[in-house]
């Protein structure tokens, strides 16, 4: 196939730094190949409604440090099930026959979908209905299947490490134990890397439940040893041995409507009362996703812009670029959709951090 005419490139799901740096790279790269672009707000939504903006060389300059997306994004939206208000009611719609339309109405031969598993659920979606599209892994959870590292993730890690270390200098002082509680909601890269990098003692995970009990031991370990504060971070997703994920709001027009937040607060009264340690909770929330991306990320994002591209020139429709071993390299759409990439219990990083005494609140064996 010949090389697209007119591309859209539309950003989809929680933002995250680095999507402006790959805004910046397929607009920048496509124009100097002689292909026109177009941008689609607020993802699939814009498509959906017809809401577009050009994307000349004057849009995308000075954006590759800003955070968020000038294309603005949601996660609420998914045109094969969209919620509508009708007659005081809300049902559910397929609105992807109105989108497919646009995308022709526009001109459009081919989109570029910046996104997480859900968004390249609703990409898969639309490749069967026949239009062009090239993925980009988006995501601060670095959870996506076929790619070792998601753009977002690096910048996500930084501002918890941060944050953790600025934790940390007040629980020295005070002798606590601080809880922080990192977002992930089913995958603990987040927790796992920010933890290890700002050195905290009890890392919990959704991938591996936890006794409180084997937290309550370790903060009493460390006291008696002299340490008298401890960290323990706690992705959102973390639960109990024999649990339940704790459910901050319900948001049904969502495609995932559960999010995640309290298990920071929960643990941390758990420890207090378990212990008599005097202990403080601070849930990084939003913070992690804000602001400017590290240089790995300007220089992912760019990549991945980059290699976009290539692929939209090469009409190789359908794929996702991914980094594999350092190298890019690409991955079938629809074998990405909607799957994680979970933290294996044995991931190198979970063995590091175990050498270092790191506990993961397991159950210990009983002796
Ligand atoms: O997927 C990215 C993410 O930040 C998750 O880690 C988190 O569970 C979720 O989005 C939060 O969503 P929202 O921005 O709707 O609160």
């Amino acid at each position: 196939m010949r090389r697209p005419r007119r591309v859209g490139i539309l950003t989809s799901g929680g933002d995250c730094p680095g999507i402006n740096a790959v805004i910046r790279a397929v607009t920048k790269c496509c124009l100097g190949e002689g292909m026109e672009v177009v941008g689609i707000r607020d993802g699939f939504m814009g498509l959906v409604e017809r809401r577009v903006m050009p994307l000349g060389d004057a849009a995308v300059a000075g954006i590759l440090t800003q955070g968020g997306t000038i294309l603005g994004t949601t996660n609420r939206a998914n045109p094969f099930r969209l919620a509508v208000e009708e007659a005081g009611q809300r049902v559910w719609r397929d609105v992807s026959g109105q989108a497919t339309q646009n995308y022709y109405g526009l001109g459009l031969e081919a989109l570029v979908c910046v996104g997480g598993d859900g968004s390249m659920a609703i990409a898969a979606g639309f490749l069967e209905r026949g239009l062009n599209l090239v993925g980009v892994p988006k995501t601060i959870d670095n959870d996506l299947m076929a790619t070792d590292r998601t753009f977002g993730f690096d910048s996500a890690v930084a501002n918890a490490a941060e944050a953790i270390d600025k934790i940390h200098t007040t629980a020295m002082s005070h002798h606590r134990v601080m809880v922080v509680e990192t977002m992930g909601r089913n995958a603990g890269w987040l927790a796992l890397s920010a933890g290890l990098a700002a050195g905290g003692d009890v890392i919990l995970i959704p991938e591996i439940p936890f006794d409180i009990e084997e937290i309550f031991r370790v903060v009493v370990a460390r006291e008696r040893s002299g340490k008298r504060f401890s960290i323990v971070v706690v992705a959102e997703g973390a639960r109990p041995v024999g649990g339940e994920q704790v459910v901050a709001k319900r948001i049904e027009d969502s495609p995932e409507p559960v999010r995640l937040g309290g298990i920071g607060l929960r643990v941390g009264q758990q420890i207090e009362d378990g212990t008599g340690k005097e202990s403080r909770v601070a849930v990084l929330g939003h913070l992690q996703r804000g602001g400017s991306p590290t240089a790995f990320d300007r220089v992912l994002a760019t990549r991945f812009g980059v290699a976009a591209t290539d692929l939209l020139r090469e009409g190789r429709f359908g794929e996702m670029v991914c980094l594999k071993c350092g190298e890019i390299a690409t991955a079938p759409i629809k074998d990405v959709a909607g799957r994680q990439r979970l933290v294996p219990p044995d991931d190198p990083l979970v063995r590091a951090a175990r050498r270092l005494g790191v506990s993961f609140g397991e159950p210990r064996e009983p002796d």
